[in-house]
C-alpha cells in the first residue's frame, strides 16, 4: 500500500468536492416572478388583512403545513427567530428552567435566554447525540417549563419518551429540527411530533431560500402567538383582541416573498434531497463499516436519518492513536472533516454567566430561582465526545458522486491499514 499522504505519500483525493447547491432554474424563475410583480413583501405590522403577508407566504406556508402533516406552518426570516418565536409562543416566564442540549447549535440555547429563561444543560444519548431522556428527567426540578429539544445531525430525538416526561411534568416541547427536515419519526415528520417544532432554510440545509425558517404546530393558541411575535405583537393585540399579553413583545422575524416563492420550488424537491444523501450515506457505511474501532451512523430502527451530518465516533482505546492522529491522516488524504461539534454550555458567556448587560443578568437576578451549574462534566458524553471521539463529515455541505463516496472509504482504508504507523508516530 502507498505511503499515507501525511508523511510524503500520494493524496487519495486530489479534487475538492462539488459544494451543495439545489438551487435550480425553478427557483430563478419563481424569483424573477415575484420581482416583476413589484411586491417583495406584504407584510403589515398592524391588524389588517396584510398581518399574515403576501401571496407567496401564505402560499408557502400552506404547503409546508399540507407536506409535514400539521394544522399550522409559519415562515420566519431565520431558524433563530423562528426558535426565539417558539419560546416566547409557549408561554416561557422570566427565570424558568428550560432543559436542554449541549449538543447543537448555540441559538438552540440562546433563545431561551432571550426570555429571560434559564437554560439547563443535559447530556445526550451516545449514539445518536440526541437529548437523552434519563437525563432530561435527572434536571427536571420544580422550575422547568420546558425541554427543548434538538432533532441533530439528520435524525429524531427520541420523541415519544420526551412527550411522556413532558405529560408528567406538564412541560412544553420545542423541537429544534433546523438539521432534520425530511426525517420520519413512527412515521411522523421530525419536528412535528412536540407543541411546536421547525426547520431552518439557511443556505447549508437540504432545502434553502438563503435565509429563512418554518415553524410547525398543531397547536392553535401557539399558533397565534408564533404569528404575534413575528409581527410586532405589541402593536396588534390590542385591534385582535387578544388577552394574553404574557410575551406580546413583537419582532419583525418576516420573510420575504422571494424566499417564499423559492422555498415553494425547493419543498418540491425535498424527498429527492433525502434520498440522494441517504443513498450517499448508505453506502458510504457499507464501505466503512469494517473498520475496526470506528462507529458509522446509528439510526434507530423507528426513524430515519437524512444526514445533514454523517456522525462517526472513535474507539480510541482499541485504535491506540488520537483521534487528531486520524484526523490530521484522513485531512492530509483530502477527506476533509470536522473533529468536533459544540458543547453549548462551555461557551464563555454560560461559563461566565455574562449575557444581557454585564453583571450577570439573568444568573444574578432574583428571578433566577437556583444556582445553575454549567461547569465541565454536567454533560461527560457530549464533553468527550467532543474532547476525543467524535468525527463528522459535511455529508449535506457537499454534491457527491458514487465514485466521490469510493474515494472517501478508499482515504479511510489507507489511514486504517496504516494505522500502526500512527501508533508509533509522536505527533
Ligand atoms: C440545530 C440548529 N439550530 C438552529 C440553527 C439556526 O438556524 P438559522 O441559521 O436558520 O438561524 C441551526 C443552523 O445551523 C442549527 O443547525
Amino acid at each position: 500500500m502507498e505511503q499515507l499522504a501525511l508523511f510524503g505519500g500520494p493524496k487519495t483525493i486530489q479534487k475538492l468536492f462539488k459544494t451543495y447547491n439545489p438551487i435550480g432554474v425553478e427557483e430563478l424563475n419563481a424569483a424573477q416572478e415575484v420581482i416583476k410583480s413589484g411586491v417583495l413583501s406584504q407584510f403589515l405590522g398592524a391588524w389588517h388583512e396584510d398581518f399574515f403577508g403576501g401571496p407567496k407566504v401564505k402560499e408557502f406556508e400552506t404547503q409546508c403545513a399540507e407536506y409535514f402533516g400539521v394544522k399550522h406552518a409559519i415562515t420566519v426570516n431565520s431558524w433563530t427567530s423562528g426558535l426565539v418565536a417558539a419560546v416566547g409562543a409557549v408561554g416561557i416566564e422570566p427565570g424558568d428552567e428550560v432543559i436542554v442540549t449541549p449538543w447543537t447549535m448555540s441559538a438552540t440555547a440562546t433563545a431561551i435566554l432571550h426570555w429571560n429563561a434559564i437554560p439547563v444543560f443535559a447530556d445526550i444519548d451516545p449514539q445518536t447525540f440526541n437529548l437523552d431522556p434519563k437525563a432530561i428527567e435527572a434536571n427536571i426540578t420544580p422550575y422547568t417549563k420546558a425541554i427543548m429539544v434538538a432533532d441533530i445531525f439528520g435524525q429524531s430525538a427520541d420523541m415519544e419518551e420526551i412527550m411522556l416526561l413532558a405529560e408528567k411534568y406538564h412541560l412544553k416541547v420545542i423541537s429544534d429540527t433546523a438539521q432534520s427536515p425530511g426525517a420520519f419519526y413512527k412515521g411522523k415528520y421530525a419536528g412535528t411530533c412536540a407543541h411546536v417544532g421547525g426547520y431552518s432554510l439557511n443556505y447549508h440545509k437540504h432545502i434553502h431560500t438563503g435565509e429563512g425558517g418554518i415553524l410547525v404546530t398543531d397547536d392553535d393558541e401557539i399558533a397565534e402567538r408564533l404569528q404575534l411575535i413575528r409581527n410586532h405583537a405589541e402593536v396588534v393585540v390590542g385591534d385582535k383582541g387578544v388577552k394574553n399579553l404574557s410575551n406580546m413583545i413583537g419582532h419583525n422575524f418576516r420573510l420575504g416573498e422571494i424566499e417564499c416563492a423559492m422555498g415553494i420550488e425547493q419543498l418540491k424537491k425535498l424527498s429527492g434531497f433525502v434520498e440522494s444523501r441517504q443513498a450517499l450515506a448508505n453506502k458510504l457505511t457499507e464501505g466503512l463499516m469494517g473498520l475496526h474501532g470506528l462507529q458509522t451512523p446509528i439510526v434507530r430502527p423507528d426513524r430515519t436519518h437524512v444526514y445533514y451530518v454523517y456522525p462517526m465516533i472513535l474507539d480510541i482505546e482499541k485504535l491506540g492513536v488520537s483521534r487528531d492522529q486520524i484526523h490530521e491522516a484522513l485531512q492530509a488524504e483530502g477527506v476533509a472533516l470536522s473533529k468536533r461539534y459544540q458543547n453549548i454550555h462551555l461557551l464563555p458567556m454560560y461559563q461566565q454567566k455574562v449575557a444581557y448587560g454585564s453583571r450577570g443578568f439573568p444568573w444574578s437576578s432574583d428571578i433566577c430561582h437556583r444556582e445553575v451549574n454549567y461547569r465541565k462534566g454536567i454533560c461527560p458524553i457530549a464533553e468527550q465526545l467532543n474532547d476525543s471521539t467524535y468525527l463528522g463529515f459535511g455529508m449535506c455541505m457537499n454534491e457527491l458522486t458514487d465514485e466521490d463516496v469510493d474515494l472517501i472509504v478508499e482515504a479511510f482504508a489507507k489511514v486504517w491499514h496504516q494505522i500502526t504507523i500512527l501508533q508509533s508516530d509522536k505527533i
